[in-house]
């Protein structure tokens, strides 16, 4: 990745925000509406930021969003790319680079996964405790530049514990549902089969999906604390009456985000709470 290419990025939405955050929120499919909790908002389409690369899946809005929750800056990106549209890891985690630049520090990862553990019900939320990555690929293959990590980084605190207790705390709180596990990470379009989902549950995997990965290991290289939240949208390869689709995985989605903004709002503000009083 060019060095240059995420200093033009970070640049240009420096002078657009105007302000800064240390906290970047990564929304996954139809996870989008959580930006309407913001106040003085400012957004930036993709498309007008130097070398970010589009999306072209539905349900993926596309817009840089500055704003604040109860006077907390954040940034957050509204949709994402993915390794399946084509793009090279590289592109699929530029954002992270780009965010870490403008001085993100904690990064909140969130996705559409479908439920391998059958005990975890569709409609619900799941913290991520760990990741498995089976995409066949690593966005820090290739020349490693020392100024943004090291060559060959840590993974085994990829998902802070320290935030997932807290994230507990307020599950807890709010008197929210959250399961925790591990998330598996394929490359996709095409969803698993029946067999690839017992394989995966072997694995140790409690929920799949196509993304978040590759940017928690770029996080995790530049030092960054990230929490990881999935929204199960479908048990994986399900047997219903009906073939599984993106459309089911949006409409579940659009249920769950209600609960889902309720509780990353809490989230933000306890752990922001928490950290000043430290
Ligand atoms: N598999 C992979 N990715 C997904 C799924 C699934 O069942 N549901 C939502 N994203």
């Amino acid at each position: 990745m060019n060095p240059s290419h995420v200093l033009e990025a970070s640049q240009l939405l420096n002078e657009r925000m105007g302000q800064k955050a240390s906290l970047g929120i990564i929304l996954g499919s139809g996870l989008g509406t959580f930006v309407d909790y913001l106040e003085n908002k400012k957004e930036i389409p993709y498309s007008q930021i130097p070398h970010w690369t589009t999306s072209s899946v539905s349900g993926h809005k596309g817009q840089f969003v500055f704003g604040t929750l109860s006077n907390i800056p954040v940034y957050v990106l509204q949709g994402r790319i993915h390794y399946y549209e084509g793009h090279s890891l590289e592109e699929v985690t530029f954002p992270v680079r780009v965010l870490k630049q403008l001085g993100v520090t904690t990064l909140i990862v969130t996705n559409a996964a479908g439920s391998i553990n059958r005990s975890y019900k569709p409609g619900g939320l799941m913290l991520i405790k760990d990741h498995i990555n089976l995409l066949g690929a690593n966005p820090l293959r290739g020349l490693n530049s020392p100024e943004w990590g090291p060559r060959f980084p840590d993974l085994t605190q990829a998902y802070d514990d320290t935030l997932r207790k807290k994230a507990k705390a307020v599950a807890k709180k709010i008197k929210l549902k959250l399961y925790e596990g591990v998330y598996v990470a394929v490359a996709g379009p095409s969803y698993e089969t029946p067999a690839e989902v017992k394989m995966l549950k072997t694995l140790g995997a409690d929920a799949v999906g196509m993304s978040t990965v590759p940017e928690v290991i770029v996080a995790n290289h530049q030092g960054m604390k990230v929490c990881g939240i999935s929204c199960l949208t479908n048990a994986a390869a399900h047997t219903g009456a009906h073939k599984l689709g993106h459309e089911e995985v949006l409409k579940v989605t659009k249920e769950i985000s209600k609960k889902f903004g309720l509780f990353l709002k809490e989230f933000i503000i306890t752990d922001h709470r928490s950290s000043r009083t430290k």
